[in-house]
């Protein structure tokens, strides 16, 4: 077998470059990194203060402030963290605050994580819960969360252990028929809520490399999870009701109040803003792992003028990028009001949020996009509200 030689690897924090891996790729421990890494906190906690994460939020983001605020104070206090477990060891703790997302679908979870983990010096990690299986079930194991987040950070395990993971779909897990039915319920998805409960608590994660199958003598990577701050989201579809039967039997003080508490139907916002602990459990997450998510963060559902700001506000909005398209022909690009309204009314009637804009505007974009190339003039295209509702041609004139 040919000699390898040990891998070098720049460190990003300090520029020095350390040894890394072994001949075999694997990582070695390098006590020296530490206080590189918490010399370089002062100046990361600087730039990551909670306003100036929002602020960054808010170019792509519309709404959804108080989910906002609770992922900024949560990032910052995570570095700050990082630096009292570096500079003190007296002994106190400070806990980590690790966050659940509930809000409608499309409502911009996912969307929030991923601008987030683009401005974050730490290694950052989405992956999708609901691909998570117990461990000899079909699909991945659990501990791929945490190999994410190692490749995330280059296979610096010091790095990973200081990350960010964020489980997407997180409602995908939950025990399939909730608190009250035990034993015959779904065995799968509470085996990796188990699994998933030891990464909570901070345990050692061992896992191979991508690729590498998972068999007795192969090399393992190990990282420990105490340190890593995990955020969880989801739509969690129902829970709503699970609220609103909570509410009704709280309040309900003999049979006329629940009969009179049925007639009015709170609206879906208000009940979700009340979820409690007691309501994620009967949706079926386990208590322990409830217990380990002290942050509950709920977000809003978008009404018609926030989507119709999605349409036009962000920096990266969809109208902007069809006239950035279209100008590289020498075309303007026209969306009339009434027809933004439109789209945002139709998205609405698809009950999927902002997540179905896009897909609206396509549909009338395509022919345009299609037809415009076949000459050079310079011209103006405008889409009418007709455009939207009946299928109309969008107007094309010549550019003044
Ligand atoms: N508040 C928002 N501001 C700007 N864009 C948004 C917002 N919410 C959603 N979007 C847009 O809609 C798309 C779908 O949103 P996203 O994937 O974040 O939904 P979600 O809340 O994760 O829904 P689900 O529960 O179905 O996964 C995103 O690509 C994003 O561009
Ligand atoms: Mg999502």
């Amino acid at each position: 077998m040919p000699e390898r030689k040990p891998i070098q690897h720049q460190c990003s924090f300090c520029k020095r470059v350390i040894e890394v891996h072994d001949q075999y790729d694997l990582p070695i421990y390098d006590p020296n990194t530490r206080h590189v890494f918490a010399d370089q906190l002062d100046d990361m906690l600087q730039k990551n203060k909670p306003h100036i994460i929002k602020q960054y939020l808010d170019e792509y983001i519309i709404n959804q402030d108080h989910a906002k605020k609770i992922l900024s104070v949560a990032v910052y206090n995570h570095y700050k963290r990082m630096k009292y477990g570096y500079e003190h060891e007296d002994g106190t703790e400070i806990e980590k605050s690790n966050v659940i997302m509930l809000g409608p679908s499309g409502c911009g979870k996912t969307a929030l994580l991923s601008h987030l983990s683009k401005l974050l010096d730490i290694p950052f990690a989405v992956t999708d819960a609901s691909s998570l299986t117990e461990a000899g079930f079909v699909g991945a194991d659990v501990e791929v969360a945490v190999r994410n987040l190692y490749y995330a950070a280059d296979k610096d395990v010091e790095k990973a252990e200081h990350g960010i993971i964020y489980l997407d779909e997180f409602d995908k897990i939950a025990r399939k028929s909730g608190a009250n039915n035990s034993i015959t319920a779904d065995p799968g998805h509470e085996g990796v809520q188990q699994a998933l409960l030891k990464m909570l608590e901070g345990s050692v994660v061992e896992f191979t490399q991508r690729g590498q199958r998972k068999h007795p003598e192969a090399p393992t990577i190990k990282v420990d999870t105490k340190n890593i701050l995990f955020i969880v989201g989801g739509a969690f579809v129902g829970i709503d009701k699970i609220i609103a039967k909570r509410l009704q039997k709280s309040s309900s003080i003999g049979f006329g109040a629940e009969v009179q508490g049925k007639d009015e139907q709170p609206k879906f916002d208000e009940l979700i803003h009340q979820v409690r602990p007691e309501d994620l459990m009967e949706y079926g997450i386990i208590p322990e792992i409830i217990g380990r998510l002290p942050v509950i963060c709920t977000l809003e559902t978008l009404d018609e003028d926030a989507l119709l700001r999605i349409l036009t506000e962000p920096k990266n909005a969809p109208v902007k990028q069809y006239e950035k398209l279209l100008a590289m022909d020498g075309v303007t690009l026209d969306f009339e009001e009434d027809a933004l309204r439109a789209v945002a009314q139709k998205a609405i009637e698809r009950k999927t949020g902002a997540r179905s804009l896009k897909g609206i505007i396509e549909d009338v974009m395509l022919d345009v996009m299609y037809e415009i190339p076949k000459s050079d003039e310079k011209r103006k295209v405008i889409i009418t509200k007709e455009c939207i509702t009946d299928g109309a041609k969008p107007k094309v004139e010549a550019a003044s």
